[in-house]
């Protein structure tokens, strides 16, 4: 945790859910109770498919709906692709970019990345910037040199208080794995450090996430690190219980 940084779940949906998942949207709702409102903000980043109807499922509920990629461009010939005027048009608040899975699946780079965050904070966007290092350029202790060229390369050069970061190590996530204690804490001590470089003072108020794995049993010793101000979980976001579990780490 970070002193004054209001902390932050995200959950990311990924390639799951239809329509008939919206009843745990509402049960995550439903259960983020006034005094969880407190103590953060809670996201749920929906498959494109799904985003109007959870932001009508939500709509009195403090649980903000976001989007899991956007295209950098405002419009035009780009079959398949999602754009941030689209997302903010049907009422998402937030867009993830870079997340590892894109980065692999579809061969996205650090300026492509930098791109569609350019065009997300433009559009109002909270804009959540994933980067983590891979199992090999971990055991090669390439470990920060990898975070700091995804930073250099992926972040807007101006700072915007709707940018958030998300340390996600690739194989942390999805498979149960987590870093030891001190490997989060000296890669969010240095993302901060980064962070400040770049943005100055500022640099001290930005949102870093740890994204891998991420469970309620495991949620409270994550999230009290130092610098640690939330989380980005996938598979555990997909159930109500287990994504409330896990928001319950800050009660
Ligand atoms: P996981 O995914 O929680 O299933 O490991 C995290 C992520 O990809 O954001």
């Amino acid at each position: 945790m970070t002193p004054d940084i209001k902390p932050l779940v995200a959950g990311n949906w990924k390639m799951n859910g239809v329509q008939s998942c919206l009843a745990e949207l509402n049960a995550m709702s439903t259960g983020f109770t006034k005094e969880l409102q407190s103590k953060i903000d809670l996201l749920i980043c929906l498959p494109a498919t799904l985003i109007s109807l959870g932001t009508a499922e939500t709509k009195q509920s403090a649980l903000k709906i976001g989007a899991q990629d956007c295209h950098f461009n405002v419009n035009g010939a780009h079959t398949g692709d999602i754009s941030t005027q689209m997302i903010t048009d049907i009422g998402a608040t937030s867009v993830l970019v870079g997340h590892s899975e894109r980065r692999t699946d579809h061969g996205e780079s650090d300026a492509i990345v930098l791109a569609k965050a350019n065009a997300a904070i433009a559009s109002g966007l909270m804009t959540v910037v994933c980067i983590g290092e891979t199992e090999v350029e971990r055991k090669s202790g390439d470990t920060l040199k990898v975070l700091e060229t995804q930073l250099a390369g992926s972040l807007p050069d101006e700072y915007s208080s709707n940018i958030v970061i998300a340390y996600e190590p690739v194989w942390a996530i999805g498979t149960g794995l987590i870093p030891k204690v001190s490997d989060v804490e000296e890669a969010h001590g240095f993302i901060r450090s980064e962070m400040i470089k770049r943005y100055g003072e500022n640099g001290k108020t930005i949102r870093l996430l740890y994204g891998g794995s991420v469970k309620p049993a495991n949620a409270k010793e994550l999230m009290s690190i130092e610098n640690v101000d939330g989380a980005l979980v996938g598979g555990a976001s997909l159930k109500a219980a287990d994504f409330l579990g896990i928001c319950e780490a800050y009660l």
